[in-house]
């Protein structure tokens, strides 16, 4: 599979419980992983935020993150940055590539994006956060006429507590022509501390007339099914618990459909494991492959009793044949007990 740009018009986004996306993870989100996630469930994906003003101005890196290839579909482009004419040039460029639809990164804590006013620091200036969704919402359909492009945005509750920021903005946004919402329901200041506030979430479901997507603390099928039924959202993202195990979109709708999977395997995670490696080798030519499989495959390996040998060992993997070599060892492990919660920070 080669990288390039999407000719075909994409398919609309779906917004329901049985449809799981996969959310915007720096560094992980790429086009091999959203192939993994999509060949085991994933309804929908979110590329890696991408810099409005670094489209412009930009490194090759930039336009890495937005490799893509025509079975990478429905794809969602997700851009940061603090200005309106910067956001709606993105677009128009983004469009200008085959991208249909595109989500505003209004969470993102990392102080390198805060500082700039960008990412959650938007949460703090309401008034210019409208007013890029809105710009958006404008290009996107001048760019893209008669096609129904689709802006999201996705937030955090807002900068630091009590003031829940999300439920005074979201329907503003959604008066601003934007589609969908998705909420990971801690404060910026939090980062990934403490618990998602579901609660919010729900809250924020009630006060939009538009799609929530829920995100947060989705580690296994068993809580976005949970989540889904606490909040009324129209559907999930799965972010960390998809790093753990790619599968767990197809384990969300067996669950939902009433025939939920039985617990990933050895076979299963050395399936995974080979799968994901020749993914990376076809779409990313570099070094960099080989390093992103280094920390993939002992994240597949967590849950399988006995691993923590092959798990040490996989960290100073040189070579495409010591993936294998560790598929082949993963092949004879059995499923452990469940994860401890506590042992699931990223
Ligand atoms: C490594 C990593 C990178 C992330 N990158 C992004 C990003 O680029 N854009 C974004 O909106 N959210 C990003 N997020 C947040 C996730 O999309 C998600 O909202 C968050 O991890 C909460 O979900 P979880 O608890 O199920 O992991 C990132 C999260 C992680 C762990």
């Amino acid at each position: 599979m080669r990288p390039k740009r999407m000719d075909t018009p994409a398919p609309a986004l779906p917004f329901a419980p049985a449809a799981p996306w996969l959310a915007p993870m720096a560094g992980f989100s790429d086009l091999a992983f959203r192939m993994l996630c999509r060949e085991n469930g994933c309804a929908a994906a979110v590329t890696e935020m991408v810099s409005a003003k670094g489209l412009f101005f930009g490194s090759p890196g930039t336009s890495r993150l937005l490799d893509t290839c025509p079975e990478d579909a429905p794809l969602v482009a997700q851009i940061f940055g603090a200005e309106p004419d910067y956001a709606a040039r993105a677009v128009f460029w983004l469009a200008g590539r085959g991208f249909r639809h595109f989500d505003f990164n209004a969470g993102c804590p990392v102080p390198k994006v805060a500082k700039s006013g960008a990412g959650a620091a938007l949460l703090d200036d309401p008034d210019r956060l409208v007013a890029v969704a809105r710009a958006m919402v404008l290009a996107a359909s001048e760019a893209r006429p008669g096609e129904k492009p689709l802006v999201g945005v996705k937030l955090r509750l807002g900068v630091k507590p009590p003031h829940m920021v999300c439920l005074d903005v979201g329907p503003r946004l959604a008066e601003a022509g934007v589609s969908w919402l998705t909420l990971h329901p801690r404060f910026a200041s939090q980062g990934y501390s403490g618990r998602s506030d579901w609660s919010a979430t729900a809250a924020l479901v009630l006060a939009v007339d538009i799609p929530v997507m829920a995100s947060g603390d989705l580690w296994t099928a068993q809580d976005a099914a949970a989540c889904l039924e606490h909040t009324g959202a129209a559907g999930v993202m799965f972010a960390r618990g998809a790093l753990a195990d790619p599968a767990i979109f197809a384990r969300l709708r067996g669950l939902l459909e009433g025939r939920p999977l039985p617990p990933p395997t050895g076979p299963d995670m050395a399936a995974l494991i080979r799968r994901h490696a020749a993914l990376v080798r076809a779409t990313d030519h570099s070094p960099r492959g080989l390093l992103k499989m280094r920390t993939a495959v002992p994240r597949y390996l967590k849950g399988l009793a006995g691993s923590r040998a092959l798990r040490a060992r996989m960290c100073g993997c040189r070579s495409w044949e010591d993936v294998e070599l560790a598929a082949r060892e993963a092949e004879r492990l059995t499923a452990a007990e469940p994860h401890d919660p506590s042992d699931r920070k990223d």
